[in-house]
């Protein structure tokens, strides 16, 4: 079986003709009250949650960031693929962060990834106080979508909340502590708890289906969703389509996006719809209000339970299948439908284990605990500098022999080959759930299982309609496996999504290279990318050509 055939027929830069849209942002720090005492937030226009970007197919998105903070400063677009662009990834193993009172033009084409996605800041703690919003790939007019068109589309941007400044709480973790448990929950940037006097967060008519996208852009803490007396259809997540199946409540990890179809069909009057924590000796809640326009009455003051338990959870993720009839967003951009059928070329098994280096805690992937470089990676690489600043390979695909619990500290990046199909075992010891993400990619979240993974665990894969995402949770002592297609040039990151963890060292780079040095697989960086590091001042290596 061939894969990656798209990818040698595509066009080989950014087709001009495509439709440009255009956004200009300043980053601004400016006073938030999210849990009614005021702190400082991150703005973007002056908003928190900043705008979210509505695009489309092919479109090209022109974002010129003003950063008007005091401190260095990236966004990153979570779960967009950048296709031969880690150069716009806007993470620091990519990206020189843009200086105070500088700007940045990130400039990347959306592809065929219909579906619901999130920006957020990715340096220092700033996630901590804003900066995030929704991004949503819609679909061509030519392509159809497996349901009929919503009465109206929302995003839903949940997360878990702390009151301390992103400053303070980086000082905890500089500091060798952790960020504690969070204040609070969050839903679109406020926490109503309960009252049914909030202001509506969102309106509906009687009788019309719409659209909710929930992502969890918060710093550690998996939520449930739920809306009062609404069972909810699940169409989407990140940006595959699934098979259609009704809940009436969804776990939400975080870094994942998930989209459902909700119909008003219930009495006209307010309902809570509901985050809360899981996982957690103290439960978190936040709630808003949805209100039908011919609305008469409050919302009940009656929650809607949570489900209890991790094994729920692990359930739930079994559900999940992927509509391989649905039309939209394909082209498979990982090549085949058939993943099944592709023999796996490698293996790369990794343990996640906290630790402390120098009496700080640390967090770690094989015993190796990520540190970010002044030059980032990739422009390192670029500049055939690479050996100057890291080395390839410092950690094995497999975690290091049982005794060995040291922690080297450095910056960790893989070498691997473009092209090789491979599989991905995220094996968690410990006793919190983890959440993983890997840039630039979609895969095969094929098994999520309780225990140590073995070879002969692959016969519990799904091998057929596993969802093609970009995020997985691994429970506690239990493992995760994903299959992809490293197709995509470039330096992208694999990292936990939890911010102390990914701070703190969990998270690494995967360095794929295609050896024909070809425009046909990965662009030149970009003119108006900002040098720093040891590359400032270098001369250009010759470009890439056809
Ligand atoms: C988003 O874009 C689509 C397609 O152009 C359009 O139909 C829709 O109205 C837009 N939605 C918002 C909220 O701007
Ligand atoms: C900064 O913004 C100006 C427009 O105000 C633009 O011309 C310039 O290209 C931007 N710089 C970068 C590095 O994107
Ligand atoms: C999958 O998508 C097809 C084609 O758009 C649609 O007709 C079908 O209802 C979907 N199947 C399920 C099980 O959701
Ligand atoms: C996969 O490997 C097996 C055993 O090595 C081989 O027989 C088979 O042809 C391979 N399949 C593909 C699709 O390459
Ligand atoms: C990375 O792996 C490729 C094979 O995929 C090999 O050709 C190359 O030399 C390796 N690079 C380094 C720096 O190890």
């Amino acid at each position: 079986m061939l894969i990656g055939l798209f990818c040698l027929t595509a066009a080989a830069v950014v087709r001009a003709e495509d439709p440009y849209i255009y956004f200009t942002w300043k980053v601004t720090y400016g006073t938030i009250s999210p849990l009614g005492v005021p702190q400082q937030g991150i703005l973007i226009n002056g908003k928190f949650p900043g705008p979210n970007i509505n695009s489309t197919t092919n479109n090209n998105v022109v974002v010129n960031v003003f950063n008007n903070l005091d401190e260095p400063f990236l966004l990153s677009w979570s779960g967009i693929q950048h296709r031969k662009n880690s150069w716009q990834d806007g993470v620091l193993g990519t990206n020189c962060p843009i200086p105070p009172g500088q700007n940045f033009t990130y400039h990347f084409q959306v592809k065929d990834q219909i579906g619901s996605y999130f920006y957020f800041p990715s340096t220092a703690m700033h996630k901590a106080a804003g900066g995030f919003g929704g991004l949503r790939v819609n679909s061509r007019l030519l392509i159809p979508v497996p349901f009929a068109d919503p009465e109206d589309d929302y995003t839903v941007l949940i997360g878990d909340w702390y009151s301390k400044s992103h400053t303070v709480l980086k000082k905890f973790l500089d500091s060798g502590r952790s960020l504690g448990r969070p204040d609070g929950v969050l839903i679109n940037g406020k926490s109503g708890k309960g009252h049914d006097k909030d202001e509506p967060l969102f309106t509906m008519k009687p009788g019309k289906t719409y659209r909710y996208r929930m992502c969890n852009v918060g710093m550690k803490t998996s939520l449930n969703f739920r809306i009062q007396g609404h069972p909810m259809k699940l169409v989407e997540m990140e940006g595959s389509h699934t098979v259609q199946n009704v809940y009436d409540s969804l776990d939400v990890h975080v870094g994942q996006c998930y989209s459902v179809l909700v119909t008003a069909n219930q009495d006209p009057k307010d309902y809570h719809m509901v985050a809360s924590t899981r996982f957690t000796k103290n439960v978190l809640t936040a709630t808003g209000i949805v209100r039908y326009t011919n609305g008469k009455g409050p919302a009940s003051p009656k929650l809607p339970e949570a489900p209890v338990g991790w094994a729920w959870s692990l359930n739930q993720f079994r559900s999940f299948r992927w509509n391989l009839t649905a039309s939209a967003a394909r082209p498979n951009p990982q090549g085949s439908y058939h993943y099944g059928g592709i023999n796996i070329t490698r293996t790369i098994k990794i343990v996640n284990s906290p630790g402390t280096v120098d009496g700080k805690l640390r967090y770690a992937i094989n015993g190796a605990s990520h540190m970010d470089t002044d030059t980032p990676l990739k422009l390192a690489e670029y500049f055939g500098a690479a050996a100057k600043v890291f080395k390839y390979d410092t950690i094995g695909d497999e975690p290091p022999a049982k005794g060995s619990d040291k922690i080297s500290v450095g910056p960790v990046v893989l070498n691997a080959t473009f092209r090789n199909f491979v599989e991905i075992i995220f094996e968690n010891h410990e006793k919190s759930i983890q959440s993983w993400h890997l840039d630039g990619y979609s895969f095969f979240a094929v098994a999520i299982e309780p225990g140590k993974w073995s070879p002969e665990r692959r016969k519990n894969y799904n091998l057929l309609d596993a969802v093609s995402r970009h995020t997985v949770q691994v429970y506690p002592k239990s493992w995760a496996a994903i299959l992809l297609t490293l197709d995509n040039a470039g330096m992208w990151n694999l990292r936990s999504e939890q911010w102390e963890r990914h701070y703190l060292g969990q998270q690494l780079y995967i360095s794929v290279l295609s050896p024909a040095r070809s425009l046909r697989d990965e662009y030149n960086i970009p003119d108006n990318n900002e040098l720093c590091g040891i590359v400032k001042g270098m001369p250009l290596p010759p470009p890439y050509t056809i």
